[in-house]
């Protein structure tokens, strides 16, 4: 495995494997990797000849008091990490090579990027667009992979890439959790022993909406009362937002008559934790059906 820090040289490495013909696989990453990016790599490892992990701690998508100084880094476990998963380069530029001097151009979020996360969290998805397309110019893959955990920055990602003919396939992949349902995340090692013990319960009202839906219930606000109510069991949690949305377009629902998004953020100590359920009226789960979901 490479590593690679430079935007021209990655450019370089790219353009070298096309002229061989072979394909290429793009997972974009901050970094302090678990097996929820493993996952990604591993799912780009098998359907890509080459495949590309870019670590990079974007500074853009991080709002004013966020953690972007405090966020964890380990490169080198992450470099053995990804070396032992079969990556073929690790791409991991330094802030000035993503922003030089005099850097002033964004791409603005769609609409869609001013709900859910993005309405406490102004500008996030700006600069996400803006990385991850200045990603995908540099190592130009044929498929990009992302983690259904942030399931509004794949939709987001995936309306970019249709809005501005991107030739890149934008794949989306399951959620990885731990043993009791927590999804994984490298904000997750900010959690005290006594907080990571009760941070499965913002997964449990995730599980108990789905169960009303699953029981033929259809009020959105009700499955999103669920959810805020099993969280208020416990008073070191707090929630930012729960919020029923069509998968489609991200517009909030009120009754579920199509594939609905329940996505949800609560705070718990340091972090901020998010995770979400898709149903779908019509049927089973996504992968059950074996058809396609309608995004
Ligand atoms: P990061 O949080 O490091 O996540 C990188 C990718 O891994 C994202 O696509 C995310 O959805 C996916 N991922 C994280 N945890 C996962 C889990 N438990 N299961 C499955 N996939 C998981 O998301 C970002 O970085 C950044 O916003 C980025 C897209 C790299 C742009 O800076």
């Amino acid at each position: 495995m490479e590593i690679v820090t430079s935007v021209r040289d990655m450019k370089a490495r790219s353009r070298a494997w096309r002229k061989q013909g072979l394909s290429v696989g793009l997972v974009p990453t901050m970094g302090f990797l678990h097996p929820g990016h493993g996952s990604l790599v591993e799912r780009s490892v098998l359907e890509n000849s080459r495949t590309v992990v870019s670590i990079f701690v974007n500074p853009t998508q991080f709002g004013p008091g966020e953690d972007l100084e405090s966020y964890p880094r380990d490169r080198d476990r992450d470099a053995a990490y990804m070396k032992s998963l079969c990556a073929n380069v690790l791409f991991m530029p330094e802030p000035g090579e993503m922003y030089p001097p005099g850097f002033a151009t964004y791409v603005e979020a769609p609409e869609l990027g001013l709900r859910l996360c993005g309405a406490s969290r102004p500008g996030h998805f700006r600069g996400v667009c803006t990385v991850v397309l200045k990603l995908l110019n540099a190592a130009s893959p044929d498929r990009a992979y992302f983690g259904l955990k942030d399931a509004q920055q794949f939709f987001i990602l995936r309306r970019m890439a249709r809005d501005l003919d991107l030739d890149t396939s934008m794949v989306p992949c399951e959620t990885v959790r731990e043993e009791d349902g927590l999804a994984m995340s490298s904000r997750n090692s900010y959690l005290t022993p006594e907080e990571r013990a009760v941070a499965p319960l913002l997964r449990k009202g995730l599980l108990a909406a789905e169960a009303y839906f699953r029981d033929g219930g259809r009020e959105a606000l009700k499955a999103c009362a669920v959810v805020s109510e099993t969280l208020a069991a416990e008073p070191r949690f707090s929630l930012d937002y729960a919020e029923a949305v069509a998968a489609c377009d991200l517009r909030p629902v009120s009754r579920v008559s199509s594939e609905t998004l329940l996505a949800c953020a609560a705070r718990l100590g340091r972090a901020r934790l998010i995770d979400n359920i898709i149903f779908d009226p019509s049927g089973p789960s996504r992968k059950g059906r074996g058809g396609r979901p309608c995004w």
